[in-house]
């Protein structure tokens, strides 16, 4: 029984995740996939740097071909972030047949749809289940569970970041730079927060939903965009008084031949259901035609919430080795023309 060797690129907060996932569910792995996963590489910036979790020195490297090019590795897992340079790595590593495994939306945003159509050519896989709302199955959910429905409205929290930094400033009055230092020693922001505070992260998050769940082109310009850097603490107190929670909310509505994707600092009645989101919890409305209303609510960010989505994604790509097919993904083939390059 051969086992399955993985190549990881990148082993901070998400990476250190997979292996701990990889590592204390061995026996899981092996039940649904019939044979052992093996890390046989892990590509860092920083080889000296003190690591969460145990990792043997060899097992590390700063040479991208080490994975890329190695006859050895059969699936690629991209949890390094960043786009331009990351997205040659991918492309190497589907030219060299490898299926991947990525939790990067600034990457699948931007350069999804050659990213895709380059994976199909080489008979891989590509999931990123991972890239939108970390543990919660937002992208299976809306793919597969809700195949057979026409879905006309999806709103949600869709950045941890952000929401921690909302919860604390309003629940314990603290001051937005240590709640921000917080999130980002906790793990949940991005390595530049720019794109977390700025609502640019969960305007890529809400492209890749609409995308998906409306079956249309989305175009991340086409997204309105405004963060939660002018959201002062008076702001949330008297918010609060006047009995409503402030929240960075994304909306997607699909109208008559066009969907409109927003994300903006929203007041909602402290009685509405996303009112009680908090800290860095997800939670993403989902409206169509024959289901009515459902929610998807868990952790957006986090080490082991993302590094699940990822292990699952992994056993998708396995089941799929085993069965000799591939492109059964947690997202629908049209996807694969969908996301646009910007200026395109
Ligand atoms: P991170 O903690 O900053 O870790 C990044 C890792 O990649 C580090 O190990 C770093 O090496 C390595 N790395 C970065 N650039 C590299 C380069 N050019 N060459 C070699 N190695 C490089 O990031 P993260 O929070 O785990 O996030 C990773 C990805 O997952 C991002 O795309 C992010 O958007 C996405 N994501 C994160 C979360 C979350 O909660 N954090 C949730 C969902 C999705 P060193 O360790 O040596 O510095
Ligand atoms: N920085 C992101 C967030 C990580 O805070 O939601 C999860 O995608």
């Amino acid at each position: 029984m051969k086992a399955i060797s993985i190549g990881l690129l990148g082993l901070g907060t998400v990476g250190s995740g997979v292996v701990q996932i990889i590592e204390n569910h061995q026996d899981k792995l092996m039940h649904q996939i019939g044979c052992p996963v093996m890390i046989k590489k892990i590509l860092v910036k920083d080889e000296n740097k003190e690591r969460t979790v145990h990792i043997e020195r060899e097992l590390l490297t700063t040479n991208p071909d080490d994975i890329l090019e190695s006859p050895e590795i059969d699936i690629v897992i991209e949890v390094m972030g960043g786009v331009e340079e990351t997205k040659n790595y991918l492309l190497k590593a589907l030219q060299n047949r490898k299926h991947i495994v990525t939790a990067n939306k600034d990457l699948m945003a931007v350069y999804g749809s050659e990213l895709l159509s380059v994976a199909t050519e080489n008979g891989c896989d590509l999931f990123y289940e991972a890239s939108v709302a970390g543990g919660i199955p937002i992208l299976r959910g809306l793919v597969d569970g809700l195949a057979s429905d026409r879905i006309t409205k999806m709103m949600g929290i869709v950045n941890g970041t952000t929401n921690y930094i909302l919860t604390k400033m309003s629940k314990q009055g603290s001051r937005y730079e240590d709640v921000l230092k917080e999130a980002q020693e906790l793990g949940y922001a991005e390595a530049d927060p720019t794109s977390d505070v700025g609502g640019w992260d969960a305007a890529r998050k809400m492209a890749i939903l609409a995308t998906l769940g409306f079956s249309m082109n989305i175009d991340l310009d086409d997204v309105k965009v405004k963060g939660i850097t002018e959201i002062s603490e008076e702001d949330l107190s008297y918010s609060k008084k006047l009995g409503y929670t402030m929240k960075l909310i994304g909306i997607a509505s699909r109208l008559e031949n066009k969907v409109e994707v927003s994300v903006q600092p929203t007041l909602l009645p402290e009685s509405h259901p996303l009112a009680s989101v908090n800290d860095e919890y997800n939670a993403v409305y989902v409206y169509g035609e024959a289901v009515g209303e459902t929610m998807f609510y868990g952790p957006g960010a986090g080490s082991l919430p993302t590094a699940t989505a990822v292990v699952s994604d992994l056993v998708g790509v396995m089941k799929n080795m085993r069965l000799g097919v591939n492109g059964r993904s947690a997202v629908s083939p049209q996807f694969e023309k969908s996301l646009k390059q910007p200026g395109e």
